[in-house]
C-alpha cells in the first residue's frame, strides 16, 4: 500500500505558517491546503449575501458549498474576510462539514501540507509530521504593517497589534476545536527567524523523521 504522507502545520494568524507550508509542498512535491481559505470562503459567501455571521444554517450551507478547487486567494485574503471566518470558524456544525472535505483532500496521493489552526489536533491527528508555527504577536503586527506598506497602504501598529490580540483570542478560546499544539507537535518560534531560516528548521525535522522511517 502507497503511504500519503502528511504535513500538518498549525499556529496563529500571521506567524508564517502559509509561506512555510508553500515552500514545504513545494520541497517535498505535496499538494497543499490553506485551510483557513474554506473558513474565509464560508465568510465570503455571507457577506455577499449580506447575511449575518451568526445564520448558522446559511452557514452550513455555504460550507456544503466550499470547491476546494475554487478558493480564490486573492478575493478571500481581504482583512475583513478574515475576521469573519474566525467568527464563522466558532459553529461545530460548520467545521465539521469542511474537515471531512479537508480529510479527504489530505487522503489524495502523494499526500499534503495542510496549515491552519487544529490540523494536528483534528483534521489530521496522525499526520506524519506536526508543526506548530508561532511568533510573539508584536512580530506578527509588524510583519503585517510591513506586508500593507509594501503594496501601498498605510495602518496604525496599535491598531494591528490589537486585532491580532483579539483574533489569537477567538482561535484559542473558542469551545470547539481551539488553536493549540497537539503534544507531538515540533514547535517553531519564528519571532528572530526569517522564513528562509524556518524553512530550513522545518526541513531538518522532517529529514529526520524521514531517515528514521527509512531505518525502521
Ligand atoms: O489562517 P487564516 O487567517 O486564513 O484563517 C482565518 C480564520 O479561519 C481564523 O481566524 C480561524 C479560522 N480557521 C480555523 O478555525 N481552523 C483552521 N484550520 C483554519 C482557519
Amino acid at each position: 500500500m502507497t503511504h500519503v504522507f502528511t504535513i500538518a502545520i498549525d499556529g496563529p494568524a500571521g506567524a508564517g505558517k502559509g509561506t512555510l507550508a508553500r515552500r514545504l509542498a513545494d520541497h517535498y512535491r505535496l499538494n497543499l491546503l490553506d485551510t483557513g481559505l474554506t473558513y474565509r470562503a464560508v465568510a465570503y459567501a455571507l457577506i455577499q449575501h449580506a447575511l449575518p455571521l451568526d445564520n448558522v444554517s446559511a452557514a452550513e450551507t455555504a460550507a456544503r458549498q466550499v470547491n476546494l478547487a475554487k478558493l480564490d486567494r486573492a478575493v478571500l485574503s481581504a482583512h475583513a474576510v478574515g475576521e469573519a471566518a474566525s467568527k464563522v470558524a466558532v459553529y461545530p456544525t460548520v467545521r465539521r462539514i469542511l474537515v471531512e472535505k479537508q480529510r479527504d483532500f489530505a487522503k489524495t496521493p502523494p499526500g499534503a501540507v495542510l496549515d491552519g489552526r487544529d490540523i494536528g489536533t483534528v483534521v489530521c491527528p496522525d499526520a506524519d509530521i506536526k508543526l506548530y508555527v508561532t511568533a510573539s504577536a508584536e512580530v506578527r503586527a509588524q510583519r503585517r504593517l510591513a506586508e500593507i506598506e509594501s503594496i501601498g497602504g498605510t495602518a496604525d501598529f496599535t491598531e494591528i497589534l490589537a486585532d491580532i490580540g483579539r483574533r489569537d483570542e477567538r482561535d484559542m478560546g473558542r469551545a470547539n476545536s481551539p488553536l493549540k499544539p497537539a503534544a507531538d507537535a515540533h514547535l517553531l518560534d519564528t519571532s528572530e527567524m526569517a522564513i528562509e531560516a524556518a524553512f530550513l528548521a522545518a526541513m531538518a525535522i522532517i529529514d529526520d523523521v524521514l531517515a528514521k522511517r527509512d531505518k525502521a
